[in-house]
């Protein structure tokens, strides 16, 4: 090659190599663009930062007065939660008792207690509003704790109880005098999966169902299906969106190593589209079509509720659009389309979120309510997706087992479950559903607003969030006030309220009752003072202050 054919060929060289970085320093910045601004979007820096932050708590008078109330108020503040205390101590006296018992034998029971209300007031909180973490039975839409009081249930059992607690109770006791020639026979299947598999194969749309243990299961079987067939390494989950609390699924805060196998990108945003539509490493998509109460955000909880900003609205049809786009560039590029319904699936349509919002996954996961009142997590999917080995590469398989899948009792509650929600009494149940909850939601709104009370309800269906309207530190206190009402909330507070569809109009208004009456009674105890100069905004700037000046030793 002569000097001139070899500069050429450099040159040649060097060009291309220039254009393969600008493409890709393209594909990254539109992969930056397409995450959401907020920290939830960012998920490596988020964990940086919440390494930052140090512990640091209120004393018995900052507690009430963080937000420099007159002298008036800080006293109704103390009057009030000293009265709270009482009641709770002379209450729920044997459940806390029995609670006290266990919990340092019970990791999870001490993460929850500590993070059910922003962490600067968690002490004074745990050492003097013990609701306990006990119950003795349910019956209805109630609970009844060890001390024997009743409870209205809006835990809603993390979305398992969908028809009612009797309804599972019936689900459980019908499915054990079915297998009960079986017993716990693992490996063989009892035949009560035959009518399960029929009718999972109906209710998705799709060809062949898998069985797992837990939603997060589910979950980590559907993305390592689509990686194993499409061979690509990503996967996409929206902002915001819980899956379960598989490492991959789950990066960021509360998860100690780096998900590098994932994209977190905006929900409902052009720039995610441009994103699926242009590269060639994404295996599937994951949606959990709750996000559509709160698009971006993380599921809303009261530890987090340091000011009022917390938001959600739904709106159906601008969700249902979006994910027809998904649909839409997830079939132009062979990215796998999974709907994790485990959250949703049967509490909106019988059908599920695909027939709730009329588009269809490739893949679709299934959980909580499933299983007849025990655990479950099931996969459902095209045959081509589901299919673990390949015909021309014998050793190419891709694995997933599990002692426990298949369980014959789980198999039976399932099928009990299935059996039932065909019944005309179920169906008439979710006739009218989302009338009859977005009814009801305005009607409690409408007397939140009559009364000036800064609270306010959105809704998914019988989903509920509870948003605030004016500046506080306190509005996690409202969890407290409901607890003396009657009202049993989940770990999450005020965040997520979940109704079983059971929920007669009475019992409905029982609770409306007593939610008004415990807004009433929180505003009467001085929690709801507000400067009128302060904002969201400005209260986080403030508490940004505090932070740092305990990082720099000076709090
Ligand atoms: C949408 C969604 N996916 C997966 C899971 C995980 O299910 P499990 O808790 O059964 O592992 C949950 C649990 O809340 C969920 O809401």
């Amino acid at each position: 090659m002569d000097s001139r054919t070899t500069m050429l060929a450099l040159t040649a060289l060097g060009a291309g190599a220039v254009t393969a970085s600008l493409v890709k320093l393209k594909s990254r910045l539109r992969l930056s663009q397409a995450k959401h601004r907020s920290l939830t979007g960012h998920s490596r820096l988020s964990r940086r930062i919440a390494a930052l932050i140090p512990f640091y708590d209120y004393d018995e008078a900052r507690f009430f007065r963080c937000d420099n109330p007159p002298a008036d108020v800080a006293a109704q503040r103390e009057a009030g939660f000293g009265r709270l205390s009482a009641l709770f101590g002379e209450r729920y006296g044997e459940t806390a008792r029995l609670t006290a018992e266990i919990k340092n034998g019970i990791s999870d029971l001490q993460f929850t207690d500590a993070y059910r209300v922003p962490f600067q007031f968690s002490r004074m909180v745990r050492e003097h509003l013990q609701a306990g973490a006990l119950v003795q039975s349910s019956s209805g839409v109630t609970v009844t704790d060890m001390d024997g009081n009743r409870f209205y249930d809006v835990t809603g059992s993390y979305g398992v109880n969908v028809f009612g607690y009797d309804f599972y109770k019936d689900c459980i006791a019908r499915g054990v005098e079915r297998v009960r020639d079986l017993g716990p026979v693992l490996g063989p299947y009892h035949p009560a999966i035959i009518y399960n598999v029929r009718r999972l194969k109906e209710i998705s749309g799709l060809d062949e169902v898998s069985f797992h243990m837990s939603g997060t299961e589910a979950v980590m079987q559907a993305v390592r299906l689509a990686r194993y067939h499409t061979r690509r390494s990503h996967l996409v989950r929206l902002c915001g969106a819980y899956h379960g609390w598989w490492g991959d699924v789950a990066p960021g805060v509360g998860n100690p190593v780096s998900a590098r196998e994932t994209y977190t990108l905006s929900d409902m945003s052009e720039r995610t589209l441009r994103v699926l539509a242009t590269r060639r490493d994404i295996a599937c998509v994951l949606v959990n079509p709750l996000q559509a109460l709160h698009p971006n955000s993380g599921a809303p909880a009261d530890s987090a509720l340091v000011d009022s900003a917390r938001g959600a609205a739904f709106n159906k049809a601008a969700y249902a659009e979006w994910l027809k786009r998904l649909r839409a560039v997830c079939s132009e590029r062979n990215i796998v389309l999974i709907f994790d319904e485990v959250f949703l699936g049967f509490r909106v349509a019988q059908g599920g979120a695909q027939e709730y919002f009329g588009v269809s996954a490739d893949m679709v996961t299934y959980g909580k309510t499933l299983g007849g009142g025990l655990p479950v997590g099931v996969l459902c999917g095209r045959k081509e997706l589901m299919r673990r080995f390949r015909d021309d590469r014998p050793v190419d398989v891709c694995f997933a087992r599990g002692t426990f899948n298949s369980h014959p009792y789980v198999m039976a509650a399932m099928h009990e479950f299935l059996h039932r929600i065909e019944t005309p009494e179920i169906r008439a149940l979710y006739a009218g559903l989302d009338e009859t909850w977005d009814r009801r939601t305005e009607a409690l709104n409408g007397r939140l607003r009559q009364e000036g009370l800064p609270v306010r309800i959105a809704n998914l269906s019988s989903i509920w969030t509870v948003c605030y309207t004016q500046p506080s530190r306190y509005n996690w206190m409202l969890q407290y006030y409901l607890r003396a009402e009657g009202l049993a909330l989940s770990w999450v507070g005020t965040g997520r309220l979940i109704f079983s569809l059971n929920y007669t109009q009475a019992d409905f208004d029982a609770v409306a009752d007593r939610f008004v009456a415990a807004a009433r009674a929180m505003r009467q105890d001085g929690w709801w003072w507000t400067d009128p100069a302060a904002t969201n905004k400005s209260i986080r700037r403030r508490l940004l202050r505090e932070t740092l000046a305990h990082r720099l030793g000076f709090g």
